[in-house]
């Protein structure tokens, strides 16, 4: 028999801001989900959160996509929030982008990973969970874990693995994808995936099996809202061991923190820190973004677990470098690179800003004293 595993999160209200998740919230959502586990709709499931987001962790037989456990998933939401406005929580509901539910989380305001397998004779999962970042702030770890051999050693002397894997990337701004083969194609993916705002790695395969090793969330909240609702805040599930990197080797990235886009405002720059589930709670500046691991045995569809992978004691230099970048580029204020290039304001007031600045625009000089001349070379 097949399993899906399906972790599906929304932000439905914060506590208190946009800094944490109310117990309450997280109570109300188990009990749906249990109720759906009592019916036989769900295997399994547990209902947890990493900062303001509530997350869903749901096994199953019925595939990715499927109807009923999508539907599930939005009346659990539709409930969070009724509670969270009826106990006035901060943006009670700010992720549910549509009034009624249409078939498919997907571009309704949700993030999902989805990853259906053949559960192998032991089957360690890792789930992510970041808050106040965007989807594509997995790339850079999922290239580390899959294709980088000074993170993941197993690539250079495991023979299951030495043949590599295949990533999928997608254009989120223009909506269409690419296979990448690595090793041998990861000097073309990079040129891509370097570049997150605009391309994210939505899934990596076993080259020699096709299984599925890792999916990620991709979806873009700015860009389905049109505006800035809340960052994206992704998801991101790893198989590991045997034919996949193993646990230290998936989570080995998250040692070196690195600069993500989200934080205050959804707007700036700053370090990924690794933590505890407990230590989810993003308060300086509304950050520095966090990244939550829980660890998995699967059971024939049973969660064994949750292991909080990032409380071992070997992540605190991780957090104390995080700390640190986070002072750094706080230092920057309002100025680039702390604060995301033009480009990416779009979905903030700088349109507004600049259209009403337009008309006060002058060309430098008529004669052009002040432009750059060219450089004629006499000969
Ligand atoms: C970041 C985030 C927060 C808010 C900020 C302002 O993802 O959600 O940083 O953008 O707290 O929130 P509002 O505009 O709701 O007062
Ligand atoms: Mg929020
Ligand atoms: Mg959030």
């Amino acid at each position: 028999m097949k399993t899906t595993l399906s972790v599906i999160k929304a932000d439905i209200g914060g506590y208190v801001g946009h800094s944490e998740s109310h117990p309450d919230i997280i109570a109300a959502a188990a009990e749906c989900l249990k109720k759906a586990k009592k019916d036989g709709l769900l295997i399994d499931c547990q209902a947890t959160k990493c900062g303001d987001d509530l997350q869903l962790i749901m096994t199953h037989a019925l595939g990715a996509g499927n109807y009923d456990i999508h539907k599930l998933a939005w009346d659990t939401f539709v409930t969070g929030t009724r509670l969270a406005k009826k106990m006035k929580l901060y943006g009670a509901g700010q992720d549910l982008l549509a009034d009624a539910f249409a078939g498919n989380v997907r571009g309704m305001g949700p993030g999902l990973a989805e990853v259906e397998f053949e559960e192998r004779t032991s089957e360690p999962i890792l789930i992510f969970m970041a808050d106040k970042t965007s989807a594509g702030a997995w790339n850079m770890p999922l290239y580390k874990m899959f294709a980088d051999p000074f993170n993941t050693i197993g690539l250079v002397i495991a023979a299951n693995m030495h043949n590599g894997y295949t990533f999928e990337v997608h254009d989120v701004k223009e909506h269409k994808k690419i296979r990448f083969n690595a090793p041998e194609e990861i000097y073309d993916m990079l040129v891509l995936i370097g570049a997150p705002s605009h391309f994210a790695v939505k899934a990596v395969y076993h080259r020699d099996t096709g299984e599925t090793a890792a999916v990620s969330s991709t979806e873009r909240l700015s860009l389905i809202a049109g505006k800035y609702v809340g960052k994206d805040d992704p998801v991101c599930i790893v198989r590991s061991q045997g034919i996949f990197p193993a646990v230290g080797e998936v989570l080995e990235p998250f040692a070196a923190p690195i600069l993500v886009e989200g934080w205050m405002r959804g707007s700036h720059m700053g370090p990924l820190m690794p933590v505890a589930l407990g230590d989810s709670t993003p308060s300086r500046f509304d950050g520095p973004p966090r990244v939550v691991c829980l660890g998995f045995q699967l059971n024939d569809g049973k969660l064994l677990g949750p292991r909080d992978m990032f409380a071992d004691k070997s992540f605190d230099m991780a957090r104390e470098q995080a700390n640190e970048m986070a002072d750094m580029m706080r230092r920057h204020g309002p100025f680039e690179p702390h604060r995301l290039p033009l480009e990416e304001m779009e979905y903030t007031t700088m349109p507004q800003v600049m259209a009403k600045l337009e008309g006060r625009f002058q060309p430098l000089d008529a004669k052009g004293n002040g432009r750059y001349h060219k450089l004629v070379k006499k000969t």
